[in-house]
């Protein structure tokens, strides 16, 4: 279900994209054109565009461009739905109900409620946790060393003694029982009626990325069991999907994510500076986690707990990542039990040059399957050998797998050659070493350019500059003539847009693509520029004439190709041919 095309142009025509980035990122201008630090990858020097004139953005270094929904997409992580309704807002432009299905309509309000109410037991909670009541609470975290900025941040609260003090107050406040109950705050039985699932714990409440609290976790104060209570699932707290401080971490830009174990962690982190720290719900570390990861990020570095439980779950948690084509990292803990005690006790710079020297996943594993054999006795050592070997083929791409490899082989002394044959006569032997099926990341679904894509580029690129020259170029070429799909659909618009107005827009042209690795392709299309800009009006002809002609030469290949299969092609190609001989004896002849 979408917007209208209209609506969409209206909110895009409202929200000037210089306005609207520089809510983002500090831009500076240099003549038409502003620049600044790219907010998609890691820079020193400014190599991110935003054109006013074109209404769009475009990073030089990492390829990130669109236009002003492509860049709140991309930022705030939202969907284009979101992105035009969140503009929308900014612009003060109303827009009309979608017509959802009844039952969608339903089961959204519904959701609306249970998060209600989970909102309202967090202020409770928050309130409590700041009253007289609350003290003890108060003091525990104080001791835990959390200053008050920090527990205000991540909402933290207090459950009461009392066992049914939560339920009362959100009586009060209107919400049905089975709505308390249904979201996991309360538990019905005979003898105490409707009471409070939590009482004298700390609790945290468990943020969605929109910063909607979906669940909590309370934990005791002192020892007690269970050390942790955590919200059920329900309707609203899918425990495999979130992780407890995505919601900060995702906008941290810090090129990484830490995965830590438990709340505590994270929050610790987060107050030492590391706003990129998450933690799983109170269950391992799950794969729709480690997807979820690989929409912000390419790197994780995992901050376990020390101890043999901890390592097991890292373990765990570095194949989910793997699955998922992100690299991991393993941070040394030693001789903390956690990060949050490695942070107290040697703070926040010692942390950092753990991270810079953290171990690659591989290795670590490499490193604890060590642990299981006794190198001193030859068969054990074999045996070693064999399971380096086993786990070598799990690497798909050959040259990824020679180089871990040969850095396994320096590594424990093992000839290469001998390391290499086992990992083959293991490989063959089993039929591993073949690709691993792995989710579809954008990366890898990446379409490759057509050939001669680039010369479509710069023409679309210079057609933006001087629509002027669009009379001249249509009697050459046409959008047929763009092998690339992309650029051809942007061609369609755009002399579709001449013809009617006489001008074109390129940033209303981006909307018509949702999917972002589209958009950037669309975005690099007005991005291009010649290897080397033409100085006179003799060179600038010559560049322009080139590309036409390159163009049309690209086309009438793919139109040769095409004629076993298609009636048009042989038109189209004997068209072309004309076109080119007209070309070469009257080149195109541009004003100064
Ligand atoms: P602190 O002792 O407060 O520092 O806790 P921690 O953050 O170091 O957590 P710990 O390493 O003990 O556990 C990691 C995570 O596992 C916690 O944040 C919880 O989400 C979860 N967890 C720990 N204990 C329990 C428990 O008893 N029950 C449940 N369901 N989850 C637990
Ligand atoms: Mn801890």
């Amino acid at each position: 279900m979408y917007y209208p095309e209209e609506i969409v142009e209206e909110v895009r025509q409202k929200s000037d994209i210089v306005d609207v980035i520089s809510g983002y990122v500090r831009l500076q201008k240099k003549g038409s054109t502003y620049f600044g630090l790219c907010p998609f990858h890691n820079e020193k020097t400014p190599s991110f565009s935003v054109s006013p004139n074109k209404q769009m953005y475009y990073c030089f270094g990492c390829g990130a461009g669109g236009n002003v929904f492509s860049f709140v997409m991309n930022y705030e992580n939202f969907t284009f739905r979101e992105a035009v309704k969140h503009l929308a807002d900014r612009a003060g432009v109303a827009l009309p109900e979608i017509n959802d299905s009844k039952e969608y309509k339903e089961k959204e309000t519904h959701r609306q409620k249970l998060l209600a109410v989970n909102k309202e037991a967090a202020k409770f909670f928050y309130y409590q946790l700041r009253s007289p009541q609350g003290q003890v609470g108060l003091n525990y975290l104080k001791k835990r060393e959390l200053t008050d900025e920090t527990m205000q941040k991540f909402g933290l609260g207090y459950s009461l003694k009392t066992s049914d003090s939560l339920v009362k107050y959100l009586r009060s406040k209107g919400y049905d029982d089975s709505l308390i109950k249904e979201v996991g705050l309360a538990n019905f039985n005979e003898k105490m009626g409707l009471h409070d699932i939590f009482w004298n714990r700390v609790m945290f409440p468990i943020q969605d990325i929109n910063h909607r609290v979906i669940g909590f976790g309370g934990r005791v104060m002192g020892d007690g069991n269970p050390k942790y209570l955590n919200s059920p699932e329900t309707p609203i707290f899918d425990k495999r999907r979130n992780l407890f401080g995505l919601n900060f971490a995702r906008t941290a830009r810090t090129g990484n994510f830490i995965l830590c174990e438990g709340y505590m962690d994270v929050i610790s982190m987060h107050q030492a500076g590391f706003t990129q720290a998450v933690a799983s719900l109170g269950t391992a570390f799950t794969a729709e986690q480690a997807v979820l990861l690989k929409r912000y990020t390419d790197s994780v570095l995992l901050a376990y707990d020390s101890d043999g439980a901890g390592t097991k779950a890292a373990l765990r948690a570095i194949g989910m990542l793997r699955e998922a084509g992100l690299s991991g990292k393993v941070i040394n803990m030693k001789p903390c039990k956690d990060p949050d005690e490695f942070i107290k006790t040697y703070g926040a710079d010692a942390f950092k040059e753990r991270m810079d020297n953290a171990e690659n996943s591989f290795f670590f594993e490499i490193r604890i399957l060590e642990g299981q054999y006794n190198l001193n006795d030859p068969e054990d050592k074999t045996r070693f050998h064999r399971s380096i070997a086993e786990k070598l083929c799990e690497f798909e791409e050959e040259v990824e797998r020679e180089n871990y490899i040969q850095a396994v082989a320096d590594k424990y002394h093992i000839g290469f050659d001998n390391l290499r044959k086992l990992v083959v006569s293991y490989a063959s032997k089993t039929g591993l070493a073949k690709p691993v099926e792995r989710p579809k990341s954008s990366v890898q679904a990446k379409e490759k350019e057509a050939a001669g894509a680039r010369q479509q580029r710069l023409l679309i690129t210079w057609l933006s500059e001087e629509p002027e020259l669009f009379p001249t170029v249509k009697k050459y070429v046409t959008p047929e003539d763009f092998t690339d799909p992309i650029y051809k659909v942007i061609a369609e618009k755009a002399y579709e847009s001449f013809e009617k107005t006489g001008g074109f827009n390129p940033a209303s042209i981006v909307s018509f693509f949702e999917d972002e690795e589209e958009q950037r392709r669309v975005a690099a299309a007005f991005n291009t520029g010649l290897a080397q800009n033409p100085e006179t009006l003799q060179d600038r002809q010559k560049a322009f004439n080139e590309i036409i002609v390159g163009i049309k030469e690209e086309s009438n290949l793919k139109a040769s190709a095409d004629m076993g299969s298609d009636m048009t092609a042989l038109q189209r190609f004997m068209d072309g041919k004309k076109a080119l001989e007209e070309l070469k004896r009257h080149p195109i002849v541009l004003q100064q």
